[in-house]
């Protein structure tokens, strides 16, 4: 006997790959709630966000996770070595690193609320870059060891001295918390035409992106 379309739909068997439900929300309850990690856009020069000063976090929590992770994925697509949270419009003071070559395995670190608590005398010279300022490279001169502080993933106060690549990016990406580029440290002659450059490439990538709103529209 026919007894309507509700007892039809349950005489039929679950989707194939349904796990239990109760099971499922028992063991993973984090898979149901969290999307996949996503691309964050990064912000470049002159974009005056780049320059404001970023905030401590408070509490490290699920939000702070998610944007870790995000940061972490954006960094890796980029491709760079350092990432900072501000550089993807969020003004905390996050940072994530990997100097991991492309054969080792990835390494990444979180530092939150990192600090610098002391800089080598000696100083070293790396070729320096920043996804913020695309395709720009030059020679900058820093402390070559530092040690420094910060909270981990976990929200746990750690202290790590580094050295080489790494304390130059550590230095760099901690920069980005105070405004700071990496351009700020060449001459003025130097960061002036930098700066002039990308400030004309935004002007005209605005007018024709200007032009094809009007193309579109008529
Ligand atoms: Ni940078």
């Amino acid at each position: 006997m026919w007894r309507g379309p509700r007892t039809l739909i349950w005489l039929l068997p679950p989707p194939f790959d349904a796990p239990p439900l109760r099971a499922y929300l028992m063991e993973k309850p984090l898979r149901i709630r969290r999307n996949p990690m996503a691309l964050l856009p990064i912000l470049t020069l002159p974009d005056p966000r780049l320059r404001e000063i970023s905030k401590a976090v408070e509490k490290v929590d699920g939000e702070i996770h998610r944007l870790l992770d995000d940061m972490l994925e954006t960094m890796y697509d980029a491709p760079g070595v350092g990432l900072a949270a501000i550089q993807v419009g969020h003004a905390k003071r996050i940072v994530v690193i990997d100097i991991a070559k492309d054969d080792q395995p990835k390494a990444p670190l979180f530092l939150i609320n990192p600090e610098i608590t002391w800089v080598s005398e000696e100083l070293g010279v790396y070729r320096e870059g920043c996804l913020s300022v695309p395709e720009y490279f030059e020679e900058v001169q820093r402390p070559a060891r530092v040690r420094f502080r910060h909270l981990d993933r976990d929200g746990v106060l750690r202290e790590a001295e580094a050295d080489g690549l790494l304390a130059t990016v550590v230095q760099h990406e901690l920069d980005h918390l105070e405004g700071g580029l990496f351009i700020d440290h060449l001459s003025r002659l130097k960061r002036e035409r930098v700066v002039k450059k990308f400030t004309k490439a935004a002007r005209l990538e605005a007018r024709s992106s200007e032009r094809e709103t009007e193309d579109v529209d008529a």
